[in-house]
């Protein structure tokens, strides 16, 4: 095994929240039986097994179902999401085992599985809701992770000048790959590799195959000038830097996709001035006078860039929701959980959408960021950061 204080062991957080296993585990049974998936016969045979299994060996197997079961809730119960009206309709794959033969430590089998991942939710276009858990931590070994914020993102290239070709928002993942031997093209649009570590082993990179990387060319339905400016986007996201906490066990890799709500390209990634800053590229390109804020050439421009984003996805055949849809769903969700004596815990300013919140019903609610268990919970970034937050 080797060590380099370049590539120290990235410790695995434990969060404020964390109690004995034992008693996380009792309660995932306990939810389970309360939401009616297992009889109190069967949840107290249940708990008594995994007391056992914990007392002999420090941790314990979770079921193929508790693990679908329990990821559903851990998703209905994380306040950043707008999808979750669809948290029945998650799908987990159970990739536990990957790379655990030979000496338990084999990186290529790991990326197998995530390329694998992104074939099966890609789907052809039609985005499938999944969720890919391996190995968790256990007490004597830490579980793997990936570096990557999302498995598909593009590379930031930081210049002399202290400007990015790319997507300033992976400058620092791009670097670190770029460290490890990585060399990418330099465009615009490079997808990152995928960089995976066992804490304690040096990270390997692994680049995507091309037929794994689903993107969309970004074309509007009344500006033919559009598609000349290029833009693209990969189809779906698939959220990669986050630990799925279940039952006192942590799946520290558990790469999640879903299909994207437009605003998220539109009106964040291609437009943010500290992501892909593509306003003023469309702005000139529909002839606004950009000499002063209040043209509002901004939010034209936003607006038109968010419209060719869904129109470009729509016209590839690739499931895409508009900010309305999401956040009707959403509302419904709500009332659903109400009925079911749920409460909704969700982050307003992650619900809002990026442009025209007050013409979608959640503008007008109020939110809280209650924190139950299960969840996903974020890594630590792999690097030093200043503020110690996460990468994406
Ligand atoms: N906002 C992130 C991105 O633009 C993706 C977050 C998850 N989004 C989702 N639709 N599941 O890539």
């Amino acid at each position: 095994m080797t060590t380099s204080p370049l590539f120290a062991p990235s410790p695995v957080p434990s969060s404020p929240l964390d109690l004995p296993v034992a008693v996380e585990a009792e309660e995932l049974v306990r939810q389970l039986a309360a939401e009616g998936h297992l009889s109190a016969d069967l949840a107290e045979r249940r708990v008594r097994e995994m007391a056992n299994e914990l007392a002999a060996t420090g941790t314990y197997r979770q079921s193929e179902v508790e693990i679908l079961l329990g990821s559903r809730i851990a998703w209905r119960n994380n306040a950043q999401c707008i999808g979750k009206f669809y948290w029945r309709g998650l799908e987990t794959r159970d990739c536990r085992d990957v790379g655990a033969g030979g000496d338990g430590f084999d990186e290529s089998a790991l990326f197998e599985a995530l390329v694998e991942h992104l074939r099966l939710a890609w789907n052809g276009g039609k985005v499938r809701l999944l969720l890919s858990v391996f190995a968790p931590s256990r007490p004597d070994r830490p579980g793997p992770r990936v570096w990557n914020g999302q498995l598909i993102r593009y590379a930031g290239y930081r210049q002399h000048d202290g400007s990015v070709v790319g997507d300033p928002g992976t400058v620092e993942l791009t670097e670190a790959a770029q460290r490890l031997g990585w060399r990418g093209r330099g465009t615009e649009y490079d997808v990152l590799p995928l960089v995976i570590q066992y804490p304690g082993r040096e990270p390997r990179f692994f680049d995507l195959p091309p037929d794994a990387v689903p993107e969309v060319h970004i074309s509007h339905p009344d500006h033919p000038w559009f598609e000349q400016l290029g833009l693209r986007w990969h189809a779906f996201p698939t959220i990669s830097d986050q630990i799925l906490e279940l039952g006192g066990l942590r799946y520290t890799l558990a790469p999640f996709s879903a299909w994207y709500t437009c605003t998220e390209i539109g009106a964040r990634n291609l437009s943010d001035t500290n992501r892909y800053d593509k306003l003023p590229e469309v702005a000139r390109g529909m002839g606004l006078d950009t000499s002063r804020d209040r043209t509002l050439w901004r939010d034209r421009a936003l607006l038109e860039l968010t419209a060719a984003v869904l129109h470009s996805y729509d016209r590839a055949g690739v499931s895409i929701v508009d900010h309305h849809f999401a956040t009707k769903q959403f509302v419904r969700h709500e009332e659903r959980e109400l009925k079911s004596g749920r409460s909704c815990p969700a982050d307003w300013s992650a619900i809002v959408p990026a442009t025209s919140g007050s013409t979608t019903p959640v503008w007008q609610r109020r939110y809280e960021v209650t924190r139950a268990r299960p969840n996903f919970a974020p890594h630590q970034a792999p690097w030093p950061t200043p503020t110690g937050g996460t990468e994406g």
